[in-house]
């Protein structure tokens, strides 16, 4: 595998790749890599020819009350897993390399979907998002990026932003991957203690119980919600930020679960602000 924290030489090796009629595969991370982040490296691999990842902790996209000082980086460990994973390219920038001249004036607009949910809790987070993921699309170029259902908003947000800008990026979602019991696998599950990586299981059980009261014939959204917020606002440790009930397709909220429906969580559990979501079976 190679390794590189040049734009200059990411870019020249994708365009390498496809010289070559290799299908090149992307996954933007920004470290510390779990297994959620190495099941899109291996399906980037089985799917693609050249397999590409980066590692960058973009600070666009953190707010000033955000964890952008504590967050948690390995390169060393990082750059073997990707290497197991079976990535041809690791491009792991610094910021002066990703920003030579400071923070972009120019930057992508997410739209309407990155005002709500954790768009509305994180002001500028999808904007710092989608800016950095256009930078990258832009210096890997045409390409499959794979990206994770666990973070559902952002998947919905950047597929809009390849689809409404025309970027020649096909973009491809890929299912969260929990602990054994049912944690979703996130690089800031360490700052969780004992008590409250408890705690932070009240997430993904509010949505298993909705997921199975939806599976019941439960199409009340409100009525969803209510058990979702019951059951996360019970755990001491777990502070609530948000649970909403949206339609698949556009993330907007449904009274009633008529199509695909998604459930999205977002809470504190300490230091860490933790979000998750499951797809209701909302198909009649
Ligand atoms: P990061 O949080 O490192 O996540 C990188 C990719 O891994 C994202 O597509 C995310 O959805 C996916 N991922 C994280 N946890 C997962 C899990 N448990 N199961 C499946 N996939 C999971 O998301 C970002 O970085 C950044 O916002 C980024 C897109 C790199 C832009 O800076």
């Amino acid at each position: 595998m190679e390794v590189t924290g040049s734009r200059d030489a990411l870019r020249g090796v994708c365009e390498e790749a496809r010289r070559k009629d290799l299908t090149v595969g992307f996954v933007p991370t920004m470290g510390f890599l779990h297994s959620g982040h190495l099941s899109l490296a291996r399906r980037t691999r089985e799917e693609c020819d050249f397999a590409v990842m980066s590692i960058f902790v973009n600070p666009l996209q953190f707010g000033p009350n955000d964890d952008l000082a504590s967050y948690p980086h390995h390169l060393g460990r990082d750059s073997g897993l990707a290497e197991e994973a079976g990535m041809d390219l690791l491009f792991t920038p610094d910021e002066a390399e990703m920003y030579p001249h400071g923070r972009p004036e120019v930057t992508v607009d997410p739209g309407p979907l990155g005002d709500r949910l954790e768009g509305a809790s994180r002001p500028g987070h999808f904007r710092g998002v989608c800016t950095v993921v256009a930078k990258l699309f832009t210096l890997v170029g045409p390409c499959r990026a794979y990206f994770g259902e666990k973070d559902a908003q952002q998947l919905a947000v950047i597929r809009r932003m390849a689809g409404d800008l025309d970027m020649p990026v096909d973009v491809i979602g890929c299912p969260t991957v929990r602990e054994p019991d049912g944690l979703a696998m996130s690089s800031r599950n360490v700052y969780l203690s004992e008590d409250e990586r408890a705690a932070a299981l009240s997430l993904s059980r509010a949505l298993f119980e909705a997921v199975e009261l939806a599976a019941a014939g439960e199409r009340d959204a409100g009525a969803l919600r209510a058990r979702m917020v019951a059951r996360v606002e019970a755990e001491p440790l777990a502070t609530l930020d948000y649970v909403a009930v949206v339609d698949d397709r556009t993330f907007e909220d449904v009274d009633r679960l008529l199509g695909p429906t998604r459930a999205l969580i977002a809470a504190r559990v300490g230091r860490a602000r933790l979000i998750d979501n499951a797809l209701l079976s909302g198909e009649d």
